[in-house]
């Protein structure tokens, strides 16, 4: 149990501005063992850090991530929205991320945005990122474009791909199998007990998401799932501590 990886969901994001620099650091303070994250790509081919599609939420700007460059994109506040003190957070590139677990045990579970904007290149580039800090024993590709992860494996056998879904797949473990992934990230209502043992008999392991309160997070330890992605890793930290004592 005390292995479970405490995944922070875009960083501790329930006390800093998600997928920003502030909100990993403060998900590895509060005992995180992975950082989730989100990557897209700018207009001219960069790897940004950012979950929606469209500025607007976290920046105040009309435009769409793949229609600006990363020199624009890094003028913008993506603190401010969530509160002054985080006033000129920037969004981060994929590399100011792996540079900040890179030398650490952190993982980082690396979610492909490309189901609403496809990103020709996004595969290849996050893989050579990883490559190039030496990370893919550290790193976890997910995404709920499945075509993705499986470019992935056949690029990065090397490289963990994790399959995101909402729904109650039947015997979704057959599934990972068949596509070669290595973990279920599952909405956390399609967990149960039985069906993480079944996927653990294929050597696949269920990574939910996302999984605020402390009872769910406790049934989901007792269940033996390998990792939980949270916005309170410091919640799953106490349970991971209680469960070991
Ligand atoms: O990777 C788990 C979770 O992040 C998937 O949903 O929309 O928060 O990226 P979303
Ligand atoms: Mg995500």
């Amino acid at each position: 149990m005390a292995d479970v990886i405490n995944f922070a969901h875009r960083g501790a994001s329930a006390y800093c501005p998600e997928n920003t620099m502030a909100a990993f650091v403060k998900a590895i303070e509060l005992g995180a063992t992975g950082i989730e994250t989100d990557v897209q790509m700018t207009k001219d081919g960069q790897l940004v850090l950012i979950h929606d599609e469209q500025l607007q939420r976290t920046t105040g700007s009309p435009k769409l991530v793949k229609d600006a460059t990363l020199e624009e994109i890094k003028q913008m506040d993506a603190g401010s929205w969530f509160g002054p003190e985080f006033h000129g957070e920037r969004i981060p590139t994929l590399a100011e991320l792996l540079e900040l677990v890179s030398g650490t045990q952190t993982l980082v579970n690396i979610e492909l945005k490309n189901g609403v904007v496809l990103y020709p290149g996004l595969e290849e580039a996050v893989i050579a990122e990883i490559r190039r800090f030496g990370l893919s024993d550290q790193a976890v590709i997910s995404s709920f474009n499945h075509y993705s992860l499986v470019k992935c494996k056949l690029l990065a056998p090397e490289i963990r791909t994790g399959i995101l879904y909402m729904e109650g797949l039947y015997e979704p473990w057959e599934y990972a199998a068949g596509i070669k992934a290595d973990a279920l990230h599952a909405y956390f209502y399609a967990v149960l007990p039985e069906w993480v043992e079944q996927a653990a008999a294929k050597g696949i392991v269920y990574h939910p998401f996302t999984v605020n309160d402390s009872v769910t997070m406790r049934r989901l330890v007792e269940a033996g799932v390998a990792g939980i992605i949270t916005d309170y890793p410091d919640r799953l930290a106490s349970i991971l501590r209680e469960a070991e004592e």
